[in-house]
């Protein structure tokens, strides 16, 4: 694939936003560092975002939306968090929050977890594709998978040049420091990231509640027992289909990583809540996104403990 690099401009704003509804992500700068961005709201093009970072594992993302009121859309937010939010909003402060059960995110993008990641961003380029996309995005931070996040245009074109349709190029990033990271618990702010944002009181917590990145404690794991590589059923299962195997349901009949990335979590949810007491999973290629996919189904599997 042929990256593109185009200077902020109304043109390549549209341009964007004509590549995201089409299910693509673009890289575009925020405040802090350059972002890789795609609709929240279609499973598939979040899977891209995995897909072009050749991250190993699903980590959940966070969603940039234009206000305040749009945030509240999406995420239940206590009302120290809201108080932040109103002090700091638009700017470099993440919110971890209860998401909304009509909030049209894909499940993608929380990793089926329960909560949300969202924050208001402050730079133009972001702002603009947001107004032309009219929809929130998800967008970790633009970089391959195990390198260090990027703030300018020639850092995102070195790690994801030919594996991204497009760079919005709007100079170096004014932060350059991925933000901060915060949730509401039993009443007080806790701090999951540092960052730009100090949050006097959170820091006493800090020390202990700090998560670094894909060591999420709190990653979805469906209740029952789950058996990889199925190919059919046994007893009072449900198999959960990948290609030829059909199963009780596909992650994708014709053997799409993409779309099976982007079905996951909504499957693993469903055969959850099924009647049968057990879960089994068809064998999925371990290349590209399924090395993520089976990351995510080997710790389903694994004993709890
Ligand atoms: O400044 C930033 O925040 C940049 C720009 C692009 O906005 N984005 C960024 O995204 O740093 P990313 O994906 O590299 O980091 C997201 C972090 C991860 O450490 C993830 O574990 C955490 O947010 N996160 C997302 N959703 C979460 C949730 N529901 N609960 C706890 N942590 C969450
Ligand atoms: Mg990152």
């Amino acid at each position: 694939m042929e990256t593109r690099v185009l200077p902020y401009s109304e043109e390549a704003i549209a341009e964007a936003a004509r590549l995201i509804l089409a299910g693509e992500p673009v890289a575009v700068p925020t405040e802090t560092v350059y972002g890789l961005a795609a609709d929240s709201t279609n499973g598939e093009a979040v899977a891209r975002i995995y897909e072009a970072k050749g991250r190993p594992c699903f980590n959940p993302l966070i969603i940039h939306v234009l206000s305040f009121e749009d945030g509240k859309a999406i995420a239940d937010l206590g009302p120290m968090a809201q108080h932040l939010a109103e002090q700091h909003w638009p700017g470099p402060l993440t919110i971890v929050a209860p998401l909304k059960a009509d909030s049209g995110i894909a499940p993608l993008v929380t990793a089926g977890l329960p909560t949300i990641a969202l924050r208001v961003p402050a730079h133009r380029a972001i702002r603009a594709l947001l107004e032309a996309v009219g929809r929130p995005l998800a967008a970790p931070s633009a970089n391959a998978s195990g390198s260090i996040s990027p703030t300018r245009a020639d850092h995102v074109l070195k790690s994801l040049g030919g594996a991204i349709p497009l760079i919005l190029d709007d100079g170096p990033c004014p932060g350059g420091i991925e933000s901060t990271i915060v949730t509401e618990e039993d009443g007080e702010i806790r701090l999951l990231r540092r960052g730009p944002i100090q949050v006097p009181g959170a820091e006493t917590v800090a020390s202990t509640a700090i998560q670094a990145p894909g060591q999420l404690a709190s990653h979805y794991a469906p209740q029952k027992l789950l058996r990889l590589n199925a190919t059919n059923a046994q007893e009072n299962e449900y198999l959960i289909g990948f290609g030829a195997i059909a199963g009780a349901s596909s992650l994708s009949p014709s053997g799409d990583l993409v779309e099976a990335a982007a079905r996951l979590f909504d499957l693993l949810h469903e055969a959850d809540a099924s009647p049968k007491a057990r879960i089994a999973v068809a064998p999925i290629p371990d290349d590209g996104l399924g090395l993520a996919i089976n990351d995510r189904l080997r710790r389903a599997a694994a004993p709890r403990q």
